[in-house]
C-alpha cells in the first residue's frame, strides 16, 4: 500500500507539475487522500467517488482500486475535466478512470442503484441533505470514506452531521481522522 501511495503522490506532483497547483485546488488530495488509502489497506474493484471537480482525486483513487467511477453533477465544461489532463497520465492509471456527468440528484441515483462498487467516497455536495442523499444511495457497499469531516458553517457541515449520527445511532462503524471520515457497515 506504501507503493501505491508513493506512486500516488508522484503521479500528482508530476500533473501539477505540468499543469499548475490551480488542478488540485479543492481537491482532497491536499489533504491526504492517498495517505488515509494506504493506511486502510485495500486495494478494491470498484470504488465511486461522489464529486470529480478536476478529477485530481479520482487519480489517486485509482492506486487503491482496479476502477474507479467518479460522478459530478457540474458538466466537465465547467470543470477542467479529467479528459484534460489525461494525456499526463500512466495509461494503466488512465484506463482505470470512468467519468460520469449527470444532470441532477435523481439521475445520479438512479445511475448509483445501478452500480456495483465496493467502496464509495463521498466528496460532492457538502450539505446536510446532499451528504445524507450521497450517504443513502452509495452506503450499501459497505465502506464509505467522507471528506472534509467535520467541516462546519458555510453550508457544508454534511458530513459531520450525517457521519455523527450514524455514531450516535450504533449505525456501523464510523472512525475519524480529519478531515476525513470513514463508515463502515457492522
Ligand atoms: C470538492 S469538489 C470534489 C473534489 C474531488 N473529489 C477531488 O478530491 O479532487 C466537489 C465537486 O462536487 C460536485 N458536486 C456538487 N454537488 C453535487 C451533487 N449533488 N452530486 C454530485 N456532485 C456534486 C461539484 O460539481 C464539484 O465538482
Amino acid at each position: 500500500m506504501r507503493v501505491a501511495q508513493a506512486r500516488a503522490d508522484k503521479c500528482i506532483a508530476d500533473l501539477t507539475a505540468k499543469e499548475g497547483r490551480a488542478v488540485a485546488a479543492c481537491s482532497a488530495v491536499g489533504d491526504g487522500l492517498a495517505e488515509r488509502m494506504a493506511a486502510n489497506g485495500l486495494h478494491y474493484g470498484t470504488l465511486l467517488e461522489i464529486g470529480t471537480y478536476h478529477g485530481v482525486g479520482a487519480i489517486v483513487l485509482a492506486h487503491f482500486a482496479d476502477r474507479v467511477i467518479t460522478v459530478d453533477v457540474t458538466p466537465p465544461s465547467d470543470r477542467q475535466a479529467l479528459r484534460d489532463i489525461y494525456r499526463w497520465l500512466e495509461p494503466d492509471i488512465a484506463a482505470r478512470i470512468c467519468q460520469v456527468w449527470v444532470p441532477d440528484n435523481a439521475a445520479k441515483a438512479t445511475l448509483v442503484a445501478s452500480l456495483h462498487f465496493d467502496m464509495a467516497f463521498l466528496d460532492g455536495g457538502h450539505s446536510e441533505m446532499q451528504t445524507a442523499l450521497d450517504f443513502r444511495i452509495t452506503r450499501k457497499c459497505g465502506t464509505c470514506l467522507f471528506h472534509d469531516y467535520p467541516m462546519s458553517g458555510s453550508g457544508c457541515d454534511g458530513p459531520g452531521i450525517v457521519l455523527d449520527r450514524a455514531s450516535d445511532e450504533n449505525d456501523g462503524v464510523v472512525t475519524t481522522c480529519e478531515p476525513f471520515g470513514w463508515w463502515r457497515a457492522a
